[in-house]
């Protein structure tokens, strides 16, 4: 079977009523990313960040997957499919898709302060002042802020390199490293990009597919399938 790496970014989310980023009504309209999601802020204004990550993990036991998700799920039966996401929701795992990498963290899951590595499923939406890891540190959430390494990366450039298709959906490709990914590829790799808007991408082997993700990924589908791209 073919690796079919698949990039997805909060636009993959959309359709499913979670928020972009960038775009008009964003999140980053509504909020000052340096006030919730840096570590500054979390030493500065620890109770609007907890409450700015707590609705938006309230937010995400109340949406479920897209088409799209499901989409690229249904894949599997013909690729290998890698999905590669910015995205710190669950849609892509409760759509079925079994390889997922996150490279920003996950909203369901929250550290310690004192060990990293300390990385805990939360029991429910909210996390509060006070809630504390299994050596006594304040719990944070499993995301990566503004100013933070990106340790998944090390994991995603091999899988980029290894890519015998590849796929970009929802996202802007205005954050790095994530958006770099893409100069990992090899040049004869064909990509298919899948967003209602123009993106800045000048790639060779560029196929656009200016739709929203759902009815994106069901075109991106007929094409690999009908081109016989399974073997
Ligand atoms: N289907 C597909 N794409 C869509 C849809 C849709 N229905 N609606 C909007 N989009 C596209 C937009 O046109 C835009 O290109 O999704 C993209 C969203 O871009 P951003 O809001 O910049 O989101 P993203 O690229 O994921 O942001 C990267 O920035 O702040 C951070 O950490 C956050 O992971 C995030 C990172």
């Amino acid at each position: 079977m073919k690796n079919l790496v698949v990039l997805t970014g909060a636009g993959m989310s959309a359709e499913s009523g979670l928020k972009t980023f960038r775009d008009m009504g964003g999140l980053w309209e509504e909020y000052d990313v340096t006030e919730v999601a840096s570590p500054v802020a979390w030493d500065n204004n620890r109770a609007l960040v907890l409450r700015f990550y707590n609705e938006r993990r309230k937010q995400l036991y109340e949406v479920e997957p897209n088409n799209g998700h499901l989409g690229l799920a249904m894949l599997e039966k013909y690729f290998k499919v890698q999905i590669i996401t910015q995205n710190v929701d669950d849609l892509h795992e409760r759509a079925g898709s079994t390889n997922i990498l996150h490279l920003h963290g996950e909203l369901k899951k929250v550290r310690s302060t004192f060990d990293p590595l300390l990385v805990y499923e939360l029991d429910g939406w909210e996390l509060k002042e006070g809630d504390n890891c299994e050596k006594g540190s304040q719990l944070r959430p499993h995301i990566v802020w503004f100013g933070e390494a990106v340790p998944a990366i090390e994991e995603a450039v091999p899988i980029v390199q290894n890519a015998d298709l590849f796929v970009i959906v929802g996202t802007s490709l205005n954050v790095y490293p994530a958006a770099g990914l893409v100069d990992y590829l090899s040049g004869e790799v064909p990509v298919y990009l899948i967003d209602p808007n123009p993106v800045n991408a000048s790639l060779p082997n560029l196929k656009l597919i200016q739709e929203g993700a759902g009815k994106g990924v069901e075109v991106l589908a007929q094409l690999l399938l009908e081109n016989d791209n399974k073997k």
